[in-house]
């Protein structure tokens, strides 16, 4: 076999064969076909797709690159979410300790946030002493203590897709359907999880821009998970507007920790609990009452054992960024947009984020939301405040706010987007 013919074969718009599949996955994986290769697959990939046989067999070449877990050995039956990434989702902190507590194994293998979303380890590691990094060991003992874990996938978890996901993050490849799919479901299938629900987001801050393409992403991936004898379901989400009132890692922290004290925001509320009867109902805890576990306080007890277990202090107080500015609002009227790509860019920019994977994070970087679409606002209430520990980079962050929102005439009818949208 030879790469040259592997991508011939997909640039004239043909399909690959079951043994190109795995013959360029191990091969890229050992180092033997180069990144250049490997990029101009992936761009002949992204222009003339593969078919439903294709992506199941590049997804099972992925997960055969590495290792598999096995949580055979828990009592309780295992449950997983996945977000596609968005701006201000922070949904699995409150949502893994929730669906614990009704009774759940939640083995949350997470990432760090690049560009414009955030990363779920990037927010928890704003707590005082906590740690991403466990041994397998480690995380199977916390979640057999505790229900619940949220930490950084091991090395030895598809290393294949580690590989090609950092190189179509810089070759303009990472919005590609197949290649975000098999992506995705091969470190779920490999993690073992026996179920898992999709929350694939969809609006100006997720990759996927329109619903259309949300849908098929969402198929794609439930194909590739029932397949492989995982009980999945996708929920299509709106990302139009950052979900709840924050953007960055402390203040997100905070907002979770409101919503398992039984306050938050009610989108982030809403959607937590929707997504925690998904996953019960996936994991066969069809008579869980999730609304019962956040109001009475044992979703929040799971959620300090978990915390203390990966070292970190849930008493203990979080980082505030060193400046503050505020934004006021222009005029009077509705809110009826306020996008969730531009705040997430200036997150970002504020120092919430990172440009390359290696760059720190500011842990009390980001954007905090005094409005939402549909609220009515008067001129010069604060709209936003920007918290960054750097305050030169106050200009930068409000030039990508400058168009952010659109306010309307007072009493201009206007319903915001569903949360879940399908
Ligand atoms: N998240 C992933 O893990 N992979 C992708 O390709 C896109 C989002």
């Amino acid at each position: 076999m030879d790469v040259i013919s592997v991508i011939r074969t997909k640039r004239d718009r043909g399909e690959l064969s079951d043994e190109q599949i795995d013959w360029v996955i191990d091969a890229y994986t050992r180092g033997a076909v180069a990144d250049e290769q490997m990029s101009a697959l992936a761009m002949a990939i992204l222009l003339n797709g593969m078919n439903r046989r294709e992506i199941a067999r590049w997804t099972a070449a992925m997960i055969a690159s590495g290792e598999r877990m096995d949580f055979s050995s828990l009592a309780r039956p295992t449950a997983d979410k996945h977000s596609t990434g968005g701006v201000g989702d922070k949904i699995t902190l409150p949502l893994a300790p929730l669906v614990a507590a009704c009774g759940a194994a939640v083995p949350q293998l997470s990432g760090r946030g690049l560009g414009h979303t955030g990363g779920t380890l990037d927010k928890l590691e704003s707590i005082p002493g906590w740690r991403a990094l466990l041994s397998n060991e480690e995380m199977l003992h916390v979640l057999d203590t505790t229900g619940a874990v949220i930490c950084a996938a091991g090395d030895g978890l598809a290393p294949a897709d580690k590989k090609l996901y950092a190189l179509r993050d810089v070759t303009g490849t990472v919005e590609a359907i197949p290649l975000i799919a098999s992506s995705i479901m091969s470190k779920k299938i490999a993690e073992g999880t026996g179920s898992l629900v999709l929350d694939v987001k969809c609006g100006t801050g997720a990759f996927m821009k329109n619903i259309e393409d949300a849908r098929e992403l969402a198929a794609t991936m439930v194909g590739l998970g029932t397949d492989s004898g995982v009980r999945t379901v996708a929920l299509l989400t709106d990302m139009s507007t950052p979900l709840g009132l924050t953007a960055g890692n402390a203040l997100e922290v905070r907002e979770s920790v409101e919503v398992l004290a039984g306050g938050g925001p009610a989108d982030v509320v809403e959607l937590t609990l929707a997504l925690a009867r998904e996953m019960l109902d996936a994991a066969g805890l069809k008579d869980a009452d999730p609304a019962r576990a956040l109001a009475d306080g044992s979703a929040m007890d799971v959620w300090r054992r978990m915390i203390a277990a990966q070292g970190g202090d849930p008493d203990a107080a979080l980082p505030v960024a060193r400046e503050q500015h505020v934004v006021t609002a222009p005029s009077s009227g509705v809110l009826t947009r306020l996008d969730a790509y531009d705040v997430g860019i200036a997150a970002w920019r504020l120092g919430a984020g990172r440009a390359r994977k290696e760059d720190p994070v500011q842990a009390g970087a980001g954007v905090e939301l005094h409005a939402k679409p549909g609220d009515t606002v008067t001129a010069g209430q604060p709209l936003l405040t920007l918290h960054t520990d750097t305050p030169d980079k106050f200009d930068y962050a409000l030039k990508s706010l400058t168009s952010a929102y659109d306010i309307a005439a007072a009493g201009t009818d206007f319903t915001p987007n569903p949360i879940v949208l399908d």
